[in-house]
């Protein structure tokens, strides 16, 4: 099957889908994931009543491309009326858990035991806030995969966590408690209440997960390029979004070049050859997703006005410029090459003379 006989896909669908309440974005480092997420929130924001995007990658770059300064409390972006961002970073945000240093000592020992949670801690504090602010939508603008699945697995780990202080109970008996009433800590920092702590998180975490797990709430759009590594990456992305029940159905190829009028490069006329293998195995892999194309530009997407100009290949598929075959295209090729000549040529002049000057 040859990528000419599909129809070329958008994200439409997702912006119809107005029961939508999570819309994650992941993929690859580099791929476009902040520049997807971004123009997403900003197309979701002209059909929602209120849309707030989260970065969750510590490698934060809302601020770079919307110019705007964002903390871990939702903001206005600036020319918006209804469209919030924030930036958090689950590394680090365990201010907010302990409020007392004996509990966060314990905290501090149990992460040990348990790697990820503090993470997965935090995630569902932000999230059990963000949840009573009444966004219509939240669009995630997360880290790169491994990081990102870590935390769609935040249920099981935190089901480790309990199990893991029920056996110290059942091992250590009143230990635990003895030990923190030596250390001048009340009864209620003791393990009950980390229990109970961890407990009332697992609720949170377990209404937040069935809502992640029911695709009329949730859906997961992965971002790639077309070259092996992130066709690769997208495929081990969409397997375990299929083991954690994350719906998935749309992905983004970003960076694709175009036959556009003038490419005479050899290099970028390779790299289209190279990019069309993996196109083709895209469309052939994930025939039932959206697929939405989306070109290289010779330029960076910042600022909202190059969001919004880009936005509109997410709506209606792309339109290389090409007009090959017609006597105009042939002879503006040749006033290219000609062009390319004169510049080879005074190159070539320029060399010899700095010869002769030797
Ligand atoms: N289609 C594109 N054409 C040109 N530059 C792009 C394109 N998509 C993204 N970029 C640029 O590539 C860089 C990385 O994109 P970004 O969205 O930050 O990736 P990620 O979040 O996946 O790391 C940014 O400088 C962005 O402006
Ligand atoms: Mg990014």
């Amino acid at each position: 099957m040859s990528t000419a006989d599909i129809p070329e896909g958008t994200v439409r669908n997702i912006l119809e889908q107005d029961t939508l309440k999570w819309v994650f974005v992941g993929g690859k480092g580099g791929v476009g994931k902040t520049t997807c997420s971004s123009i997403l929130s900003i197309l979701l924001a002209q059909v929602r009543s209120s849309v707030l995007i989260i970065s969750t990658d510590p490698a934060h770059n809302l601020s770079d491309v919307f110019q705007q300064r964002f903390t871990k409390t939702p903001t206005l972006v600036n020319g918006f009326s209804n469209l919030y961002a924030m930036e958090v970073d689950p590394n680090v945000e365990n201010d907010d858990i302990g409020g007392n240093e004996g509990m966060d000592s314990l905290f501090s020992e149990l992460s040990n035991a348990i790697p990820g949670i503090d993470e997965a801690m935090s995630f569902a504090e932000m999230l059990k806030l963000v949840q009573t602010m009444g966004y219509s939508c939240i669009v995630f603008d997360t880290a790169p995969t491994g990081h990102t699945l870590r935390l769609l697995q935040l249920p099981s780990t935190l089901e480790k966590g309990l199990q893991k202080v029920m056996s110290l109970k059942s091992k250590f008996g009143g230990l635990i408690s003895q030990m923190t009433r030596l250390f001048g800590l009340d009864d209620e920092f003791g393990e009950d209440a980390i229990l109970g702590r961890l407990e009332s998180m697992k609720d949170v975490i377990e209404k937040v997960n069935k809502q992640f797990k029911d695709p009329d709430l949730t859906t997961f759009v992965c971002v790639c390029i077309p070259e092996f590594l992130s066709l690769y990456e997208t495929e081990r992305l969409v397997q375990e979004l299929a083991k954690v029940e994350i719906d998935t159905h749309n992905i983004i190829i970003n960076q694709v070049l175009y036959d556009e009028e003038d490419v005479e490069s050899k290099l970028l006329k390779a790299r289209m050859r190279m990019q069309k293998k993996y196109l083709d195995q895209f469309y052939m892999l994930y025939d039932d997703f959206n697929i939405t194309k989306l070109p290289l530009l010779p330029q960076e997407v910042t600022g909202v006005e190059s969001l919004k100009a880009f936005s509109r290949n997410f709506i209606s598929p792309y339109q290389p410029s090409t007009s090959r075959g017609t006597v105009e295209d042939v002879e503006r090729r040749i006033s290219t090459l000609k062009l390319q000549l004169e510049d080879t040529e005074a190159e070539l002049d320029r060399h010899r003379k700095g010869k002769q000057k030797v």
